[in-house]
């Protein structure tokens, strides 16, 4: 182990990390019109590493997928070469690249749909008013449920979408299954009250994004498919009467599938003397994912060396990579992350 556990190089799957921080997905709202634009360049470089894995900002899988101004998209074709010099430019700097691909669902208004149309989910119940981190309030549409007969639909579009980002040049893709969108709308039984194949068990509640994970999986291999996670989260009204059952069922059928990696958020951390206190309550599904665990929410340097050293010491444990936004700009200048700026990651 390196003396640093962070600074540790690690084999994930056929990728060759020289170190354990990922640039976490940060959605920047800067991709007009939803297409990425060529400033995304000089961002995603700028937090390239020879051999660090970076996570796009969530980018939609269809016209439906939007929910924030000026997110970027990967179902066009126009979409995908606006992609290609990004990807380009951190692949020149030694970067491993996954595309995170994300529906809203129900976090989304009429204003944001094609022909002012409603937004879908897993149910017709609406989001609450939200305030923003940025104190701004958000309103959000009554949604439409979606038949049992559209669904295919989405999950289609989902691995059309992975099939582009690959053509795209990334390196593999993450689906988004967190913080309140709508695979989690689907997961969470706060905002599933189906009664068809894809409502009430847990099982039904996940077969939607299981069905997106064997799409994807079937169309770019395992070997490129990650997921991120979030059943502690009740981010977006979105929450579930027994998360670490979720977990366990979620992280059990994803390494059925074998999937490169499981990355999930942490439960909601509470801050102790000014720092962030970690619960730990993901150990169990990391114990139980065959795969490689990225962790994220409220790691700091000491924290983050801590877990990955005792991950390692531990010897039964898989291995841990971990995915912090806020980690990556403390040990920016030790791992040669060029210096981040705070309105360089929290840009809305
Ligand atoms: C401005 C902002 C944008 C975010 N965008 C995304 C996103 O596009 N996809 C996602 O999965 N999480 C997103 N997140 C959540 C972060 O990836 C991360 O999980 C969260 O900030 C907690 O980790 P931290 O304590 O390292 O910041 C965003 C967070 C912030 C603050």
């Amino acid at each position: 182990m390196a003396a640093i556990p962070l600074l540790g190089s690690y084999k994930m799957g056929k990728f060759d990390l020289s170190h354990r921080i990922v640039l976490a997905p940060l959605t920047r709202s800067r991709s007009y019109g939803n297409v990425p634009q060529p400033h995304a360049v000089v961002y995603y470089s700028q937090r390239a590493t020879d051999g660090g894995l970076l996570i796009t900002e969530a980018t939609g899988v269809s016209d439906t997928a939007q929910g924030y101004p000026d997110t970027p998209g990967v179902w066009t074709r126009e979409q995908v070469e606006a992609w290609k010099p990004i990807v380009d430019a951190v692949h020149a700097k030694g970067g491993v690249f996954f595309c995170q691909l994300w529906h809203v669902g129900r976090v989304s208004n009429t204003g944001y749909q094609p022909h002012g149309r409603d937004p879908i989910s897993s149910t017709d119940k609406q989001v609450p008013t939200q305030v923003l981190h940025d104190g701004s309030i958000e309103e959000y549409s009554r949604p439409r449920r979606l038949r049992t007969e559209e669904i295919p639909g989405i999950v289609e579009d989902f691995r059309l979408a992975a099939r582009n980002a690959i053509e795209a040049g990334f390196d593999g893709v993450e689906i988004h299954g967190a913080n309140g969108y709508l695979i989690e709308q689907f997961m969470k039984d706060s905002a599933n009250d189906r009664t068809d194949e894809y409502g009430g068990s847990l099982e039904n509640r996940c077969r939607f994004a299981l069905e997106v994970v064997e799409a994807v999986v079937g169309e770019i291999g395992a070997d490129r498919v990650g997921m991120r996670l979030s059943p502690f989260l009740d981010y977006m009204d979105c929450w579930d009467s027994d998360p670490e059952a979720l977990a366990l069922y979620m992280v059990q059928a994803l390494s059925k599938h074998g999937i490169l990696y499981c990355h999930m958020i942490e439960p909601r951390m509470a801050v102790v003397g000014g720092r962030h206190h970690i619960p730990h309550r993901l150990l169990p599904m990391r114990k139980a994912f065959r795969g490689t665990f990225i962790v994220a929410g409220g790691y700091d340097r000491d924290e983050g060396n801590k877990v990955v050293d005792e991950g390692h010491r531990s010897g039964g444990f898989w291995p841990t990579v971990l995915g912090e936004s806020r980690l990556a700009q403390e040990i920016g200048a030790e791992c040669c992350v060029e210096q981040v700026r705070q309105d360089h990651l929290l840009h809305l």
